[in-house]
């Protein structure tokens, strides 16, 4: 278990340097992240190099035991070098160069940019690569934050089009994978294609994805520029960066691939709740099937929603405790003192501008007293999970850019109701990849696969033909991998598999619903669907539930296949209770049972390793709560038994150690 803070020194005098070392070290604090944005300090002209004051940093949180987890700088680009080649600038959509007064506001693809970057790293990799302080590396900061993964500049205008050269090799076969010949798009030259940009109307969706999946891997190139330079330099020192779940601009599983960890920014998002963190955490940990860190989440209020509310009190160890619950092994605050200057000065902080220790700073003390306490116990656990979602980055963009109904754009309507029908019956979820492996898992939920490889085809059949259990949601198999409409019948390389045709699709606005009869999943029933409804005619599938009412009426909506050693329920709806009928007769059939029964508001996760099982009790409401357990347990944060009519205060943890 990492405990760790965010700092700027460069913000404050040599005097507070030791003052709050020592104060980090008090509060159960192990590891400081520095140096992120401290490009101007570490080079304040080009090539002439300013470590001395961030080796008296790193020494003197030494002294205190404490270890440093770089950031390198390169997310606030010093004026000196934008002065110099302002062509870094980033290009927006609509042309609009940004401004360098911020941060995060250069081109990623720019060659200047690019240079300048490999030379402050390598000064740093060369530097500290072999400091016994120095545990690992962040690069940058937050790929992707304020919108700045696709750029529009001219650079990128090149770029991609030596990207599409590489991809398809000859313009001919570039216009028949998008299709070009629709509205006489066809291109004859190559400097013809540029990034889409505003135009009268529609781009075309297989223009609009090649560059998206572009620009994701141009960001993706540029973190590998760094993970080289910090290889060929560093001795037994990790590398992550720290990723904010919700930023679908970029790929993250293949941005995860060359780093040794995954860490996420923990903050909640207006109109968020705790069920999509857990969400978030699960994708997180999915990207590796390791554990994670998170490297930033805030210990009070933030600065940056319309209404910024205070955290109650305890809400954030609560979130910490959270994060772990869902397989963290290191917990960061952000930040250690108070800004006085710059955007971010009302953010919440360990210390306040002040610098006076006081609440926060006692109960982050309190949490890291719990973390030394149970981190024997903990160490080497982990969340084993039977049940996987998957999640495909090119379907979501395909949707993003066409979603046909606007929710199907946002994956909290699409995948948080399935994950939700699972977290409410606190069983353990692991997102992957549609290629991975997936023979670990008893039952494979895939709720929208709407551009799909036959790679993926392949593997979910052999998932299936062994035995899996396979649930595909709505519009799946449409797309081809150039975002063009498949000529198979739908679900299109899935058809066979899913032992059914869909002969019909339509989307519904919010305020209108379908009705769906069970006939037998479930039992019986009827269950509103919302957003969207397939009719589907039935091959070697059999009907599982079918519309009432309507045009429809009879139509089949769900239906059920056996393949091979396993079985696919294709759900041709969405509609959240229905979801939650689905899981439930699902498990029921597989005799699968979440760890727990927990009231609403309250989540039980389990970690299980060496030293045993470990239940997670987090009540996430600000009330007080029942949970009745199956035996008495030992609590090993409180060191009491837990009775098995457990009372939970608001926003309580209990750790039970199940033996
Ligand atoms: C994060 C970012 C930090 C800080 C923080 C404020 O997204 O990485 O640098 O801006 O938000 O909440």
């Amino acid at each position: 278990m990492h405990y760790g803070v965010a700092y700027y020194p460069e913000q404050w005098s040599e005097e507070t340097w030791s003052r709050d070392a020592a104060l980090m070290a008090q509060a159960g604090l192990t590891v400081v992240r520095l140096a992120e944005f401290a490009w101007t300090r570490l080079e304040p002209r080009a090539g002439h190099f300013t470590f001395e004051w961030l080796d008296q940093v790193i020494d003197c949180l030494a002294e205190h035991q404490l270890k440093i987890v770089l950031g390198t700088p390169t997310a606030g680009p010093p004026h000196w070098l934008v002065t110099a080649h302002p062509d870094m600038l980033f290009v927006t959509a609509e042309g609009r160069h940004m401004s360098p007064q911020s941060r995060r506001f250069i081109c990623l693809k720019n060659n200047h940019f690019r240079a300048a970057s490999e030379r402050i790293v390598t000064a740093l990799a060369q530097r500290y690569g072999r400091h016994p302080a120095v545990i690992g590396w962040q690069i940058d900061n937050e790929f992707g934050c304020h919108n700045t993964v696709r750029c529009y500049c001219t650079q990128c205008q090149l770029g991609f089009r030596e990207w599409l050269q590489v991809r398809y090799g000859s313009l001919d076969h570039l216009n028949k994978a998008w299709g070009t010949v629709f509205w006489s798009q066809e291109y004859n030259e190559w400097e013809q294609i540029a990034p889409p940009q505003p135009t009268a109307t529609y781009h075309n969706p297989g223009h609009v994805l090649d560059f998206y999946r572009y620009s994701a891997a141009t960001v993706c190139d540029y973190q590998q520029m760094q993970i080289t330079i910090l290889r060929d330099y560093t001795h037994n020192q990790f590398i992550c960066h720290n990723f904010m779940a919700g930023f679908d601009q970029l790929d993250h599983s293949q941005m995860s691939q060359p780093l040794d960890m995954v860490t996420w920014d923990n903050y909640i998002d207006e109109g968020m709740d705790w069920s999509d963190v857990s969400r978030f955490h699960d994708m997180i940990r999915g990207l590796k099937h390791q554990p994670f860190w998170i490297m930033e989440s805030p210990p009070a209020q933030v600065n940056w929603t319309r209404y910024n509310p205070a955290l109650r009190h305890g809400e954030a160890r609560l979130r910490s405790w959270h994060a772990i619950a869902h397989g963290a092994d290191g917990l960061f605050y952000f930040h250690w003192r108070a800004f006085r200057s710059g955007a971010e000065q009302l953010h919440s902080a360990i210390l306040p501008h002040d610098g006076l220790p006081g609440r926060i700073y006692d109960e982050t003390a309190a949490l890291g007293q719990e973390l030394k306490q149970v981190q024997p116990l903990l160490t080497g656990t982990s969340i084993r999970a039977k049940v996987a979602i998957l999640t495909d980055i090119a379907s979501h963009w395909s949707l993003q850019h066409q979603p046909h109904n606007e929710a199907l754009s946002d994956p909290s309507l699409y995948v948080q109701p399935w994950y939700r029908a699972l977290l409410q019956r606190n069983m353990a979820v692991e997102f992957c990849q549609p290629h991975e492996d997936l023979k670990a898992y008893q039952l494979v939920i895939a709720p929208l696969l709407h551009v799909l490889t036959n790679q993926t085809a392949q593997n979910l059949k052999h998932y299936v033909n062994q035995g899996g259990t396979l649930i595909l949601g709505p519009r799946t198999g449409w797309r081809e991998t150039s975002n063009t409409m498949t000529s198979l019948p739908l679900p299109g390389l899935l058809a066979d598999l899913a032992g059914v045709r869909v002969t019909e699709w339509a989307s519904l606005p919010p305020e209108q619903v379908r009705y769906v009869h069970a006939t037998s999943a479930g039992g019986s029933g009827s269950y509103e669907a919302k957003l969207w409804y397939e009719m589907l005619e039935l091959h070697s599938a059999t009907a599982l539930a079918r519309y009432a009412g309507g045009d429809e009426h009879n139509a089949v909506a769900i239906a059920h296949n056996n393949y091979g050693q396993g079985s696919v329920t294709y759900v041709g709806v969405l509609g959240d209770i229905l979801i939650d009928a689905i899981i439930a007769e699902t498990l029921n059939v597989l005799q699968m049972d979440g760890i727990l029964s927990t009231p609403d508001g309250v989540e039980a996760s389990m970690r299980e390793g060496p030293a045993g099982k470990f239940l997670f009790l987090l009540n996430h409401t600000a009330h007080e709560q029942r949970v009745t357990l199956p035996a008495p347990y030992y609590d090993i944060l409180t060191n009491e038994w837990l009775t098995t009519e457990t009372q939970l205060a608001p926003f309580a943890i209990r750790i039970a150690q199940i033996r």
